[in-house]
């Protein structure tokens, strides 16, 4: 697919505005009705990050779908439910919208992703599909594998248990991945490292595990200060 040059940061701006104001009626479960939806200052994010002719990824579909494909994106919404992906092309074709860029896999992340992990580099995921445990984990680990250095992943509903644990308790840690913005709602990670994200523990030095207690961080944190042979001797087993 031919890159939409013409869709600079103020077009991408205002068909945000256009999207905002006029939501494709993808989720009827929704509140409003409509669709759900992350905050605007995520889609302003988006807006800034997402360039014309990017290779972008996400989990779930709504308006963040719309917005990809409106900014000319290389787009990959994965979603198992055929009505939204229909809901969403309808909406597009209906105004006129070019939804060539605009690729569905109708099906659920957990069984897409690990099939798509050698599907080439991505510049921008956006992770909005499961968010009980362990889904968004895995989708952090298959669809972000894939970001190339300097790319961008941004998780939405931060309040959920699934998502808050792997953001405390090791992304924010991780310094191969940079905070880059967000809200109580949502945040975003520019990756610098690329290729897969298995390694071996002593590769995770910063981590030390959803732990409860001040105690068993602290100990956890005196446990990799220590030589291998002596942890068994100092750290309950
Ligand atoms: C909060 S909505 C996404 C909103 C969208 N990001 C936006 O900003 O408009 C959550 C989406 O996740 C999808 N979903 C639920 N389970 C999923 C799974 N296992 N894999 C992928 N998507 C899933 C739902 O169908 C729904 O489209």
């Amino acid at each position: 697919m031919a890159a939409h040059p013409d869709v600079d940061l103020e077009r991408r701006r205002a068909l945000l505005e256009r999207v905002i104001a006029d939501p494709p009626l993808v989720h009827r479960d929704a509140p409003n009705g409509a669709a759900w939806r992350t905050s605007r200052s995520c889609y302003e994010y988006l807006a800034e990050v997402a360039r014309p002719g990017d290779v972008t990824l996400e989990t779930g579909a709504g308006l963040s779908t719309v917005l990809f494909t409106l900014w000319g994106c290389r787009h990959t919404a994965v979603v198992p439910d055929a009505a939204e992906a229909e809901a969403i092309e309808s909406w597009c074709d209906a105004r006129g919208f070019d939804r060539s860029g605009l690729t569905f896999d109708l099906r659920p992340s957990e069984v897409a992703l690990p099939d798509r992990v050698e599907d080439g580099l991505l510049d921008v995921v956006l992770l909005d599909g499961a968010h009980s445990f362990p889904l968004p984990v895995l989708d952090w680990f298959y669809g972000a594998s894939r970001l190339r250095r300097g790319g961008v992943v941004v998780f939405d509903d931060l309040p959920l248990p699934a998502v808050a644990w792997l953001l405390a308790d090791y992304l924010d840690l991780d310094p191969r991945w940079t905070r880059m913005a967000g809200t109580r709602k949502w945040r975003a990670y520019r990756r610098e490292s690329e290729g897969s994200l298995a390694e071996h523990e002593s590769a995770q030095q910063f981590f030390r595990g959803p732990t409860a207690s001040l105690t068993g961080r602290v100990t956890g944190w005196i446990g990799t200060m220590l030589p291998k042979r002596l942890r068994r001797v100092v750290l309950p087993q």
